[in-house]
């Protein structure tokens, strides 16, 4: 026989070979064993949480429901989004004033309009937050600030308008020559999300107006000054462990005279000072000249929140450094006491008792209780020595003053490299609490860093991953987008968070939200528009995981070994000791369904369980308001027992809630 003849038959049988193997490998079905009687570490409380920062029109136009822009006057142009309402001569005129408003020191401008006899109508529109959302049949709170200069003016008419058609109002009158405070309830007869206001001055005279307001009724647990309602559901059903606040570059500043300072936010709303908002023009890409901070969303508002929604407060404090993206100026280390101080008195505020000067204002503005404050931040996503340096000193004299408080530290902007390494060795030498590391990576990346934290530390420091959130094309751009396929990495990712939370004990994606009009960055958790919000796949990633946390962790094998991601699986399983449930987290990245044999070694399956199931088999699939649950959790019956097979869809997040004996 010829040698051709031999080379075909050995290529043949090696090819054949080859096939069986592959055979082999696809029909080898995966296995994930529980060891349900070997409970390890507690899973914290605080495992997932929630960062919030007012970016993407995140706190006014946002969170924040009043639907005024700009309502004291107060933007450095006084006038932005406000303009002259004219219907025909005689045409009045408007001035802006700066002194002699009720607060001159923190609200000194205010708008004077002034209308002749036989006026047909002269006043002033306000734009809103990329116009004015309002609901058929919902009532709005009017209120302004108003005096009689001179003249007989009789009254200031009110009226939502969306085209040509007013669809809601009112009017306020009796003006007297002392500021005071005037309200009027609106309740418009049809829904518009961009509609706008009109103030009409009647009569023949002049009047001075400042801190003009619509505010919806319906607010979170129907507060005055509450927040929106549609936006705190979708927080507190996601049980979230904790509440980050102010951000975030927000408390850093451009400069330090920009920084979040957390007195100026406080107390009655013409005392809280307003401040450029450091995302207005930080983007080229999406410039927002009109995104300015009016605190009307302030430090108690927030501490409210938290009580509300079940989340423990982390408020973090500039530490005497400007955004290091932006001037990076530094408040010399001799300064830095009235950094501290602010530190200080925002705990006292928290939680000191009625009869301080701290808890006192809490008290007077609704709480005597107090909120508890058990960690802060110092500083946001600092890095360098200098940042080491400031943080020395300020956990000299917190950790003097208050041993229990927990502190945050940060790593820096990146998830590695230079910055990271210098600043972990040295919170590890400082014996710092929490270090708070921030990644805005590849989906890819998620994916690949699922067992990031198997090889840490076990003792030292812990970790917060503070801010992190895939990014579908890689890097900060206006083109990321909210896809299942983030979403899905994501997931992958934080089964390793769930493995390791003996080491990492909060976690946060970041930012939380944004407004559809009026954003600068992207992706975001919550999007929404003037009336309408929508949680993307991301958000329910974050849910799944926060609702089925459990409360120990139980060791599991995926195919005999403990290493997690393995040909596209990745998984983690948890006890819940109030429900006496073994919770199992699989993500199947891959486009095939894989067959999964489970295992409960030491515990038996009591009763049907639940399944919730995560899926799309298309990568870029999103959310959006018109479709909010395209990607969205399936409950499915489970049936059962202490070995059962189960199939995980392509493409998936599936939790098991499986009841034990
Ligand atoms: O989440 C958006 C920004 O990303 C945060 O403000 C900052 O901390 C990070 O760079």
């Amino acid at each position: 026989m010829s040698k051709l003849y031999h080379k075909r038959r050995t290529l043949l049988c090696v090819l054949s070979i080859a096939l069986l193997q592959t055979q082999l490998v696809f029909a080898q079905t995966r296995t994930i064993t529980v060891q349900v009687d070997k409970p390890g570490a507690a899973i914290p409380k605080t495992l997932f949480g929630l960062f919030f920062e007012d970016i993407n029109f995140g706190a006014d136009g946002g969170l924040y429901p009043e639907r005024i822009k700009n309502r004291s006057f107060e933007f450095p142009n006084p006038m932005m989004g406000w303009k002259q309402l004219e219907r025909g001569e005689p045409k009045g005129q408007l001035y802006v004033y700066d002194q002699g408003s009720i607060n001159d020191t923190a609200n000194s401008h205010y708008l004077r309009i002034k209308t002749p006899a036989g006026n047909k109508g002269f006043g002033v529109v306000n734009e809103g937050f990329r116009g004015i959302g309002v609901e058929k049949g919902a009532e709005y709170s009017f209120s302004v600030r108003a005096r009689k200069v001179d003249g007989s003016p009789t009254a200031l008419r009110v009226e939502v308008e969306d085209g040509q058609r007013v669809i809601g109002e009112t009017q306020v009158a009796g003006f007297t020559n002392v500021w005071k405070t005037y309200t009027a309830s609106l309740r418009a007869n049809d829904t518009a999300g961009k509609a706008r206001l009109n103030l009409v001055l009647e009569g023949a005279g002049t009047v001075d107006i400042d801190l003009v307001s619509l505010y919806p009724k319906d607010t979170w647990q129907n507060r005055p000054n509450g927040l929106r309602s549609d936006l705190v559901k979708l927080l507190k059903e996601m049980k979230p462990g904790f509440l980050r606040f102010p951000g975030g570059c927000i408390v850093e500043g451009r400069t330090l005279d920009q920084r979040y300072q957390w007195k100026t936010t406080i107390g009655d709303l013409d005392e809280r000072r307003l401040i450029i908002n450091r995302w207005n023009t930080e983007f080229n890409w999406r410039q927002t000249p009109d995104y300015y901070q009016s605190f009307g969303l302030g430090y108690y508002e927030y501490f409210l929140l938290s009580e509300d929604i079940g989340a423990e407060p982390l408020p973090i404090m500039n530490c005497g450094m400007a955004c290091q993206f932006n001037s990076s100026e530094l408040a010399p280390l001799e300064d830095l006491d009235h950094y501290i101080q602010d530190a200080i008195d925002l705990i006292e505020f928290a939680n000191a008792p009625v009869n301080t000067n701290w808890g006192r204002k809490r008290a007077a503005m609704g709480h005597p209780k107090p909120f508890n404050l058990k960690m802060i931040g110092i500083g946001n996503e600092q890095w360098g020595p200098q940042y080491v340096e400031r943080y020395e000193v300020f956990a000299k004299a917190l950790k003097q003053k208050y041993p229990n408080i927990e502190l945050v530290t940060s790593a820096g902007p990146s998830p590695d490299g230079e910055r990271f390494d210098f600043l972990w060795k040295k919170m590890r030498e400082l014996n710092a609490d929490l270090i708070d590391e921030h990644y805005y990576m590849a989906p890819k990346w998620f994916r690949d860093n699922a067992t990031r934290y198997d090889n840490y530390p076990r003792t030292g420091p812990k970790v917060f991953a503070g801010e992190y959130a895939a990014q579908s094309v890689g890097i900060a751009s206006p083109d990321n987008r909210n896809t299942w396929e983030c979403a899905m990495s994501e997931a992958a990712f934080i089964t390793g968070l769930e493995r390791n939370s003996d080491v990492v004990k909060m976690s946060s994606y970041a930012p939380l939200f944004g407004h559809v009009d009026a954003w600068q960055w992207t992706p975001n958790m919550i999007w929404f528009d003037n009336l309408r919000s929508y949680g993307t796949p991301n958000y329910y990633v974050q849910k799944l995981f926060s609702v089925n946390r459990g409360t120990r962790q139980l060791p599991l094998m995926l195919d005999g070994s403990t290493k997690n991601g393995v040909q596209e699986l990745y998984s983690s399983a948890m006890l819940d000791e109030g429900t006496g449930e073994v919770i199992v987290k699989v993500v199947n990245t891959s486009s095939v369904t894989k067959d999964v044999a489970i295992t409960l070694n030491g515990g038996k399956s009591a009763r049907p369980g639940r399944a919730f199931v995560l899926q799309s088999e298309d990568l870029k699939a999103e959310n959006s308001l018109d479709q909010p649950m395209k990607v969205a959790p399936v409950e499915r019956q489970l049936p059962v027992s202490s070995d059962f097979s189960y199939a995980f869809l392509p493409r998936s997040f599936t939790v098991l809630r499986i009841p034990i004996k």
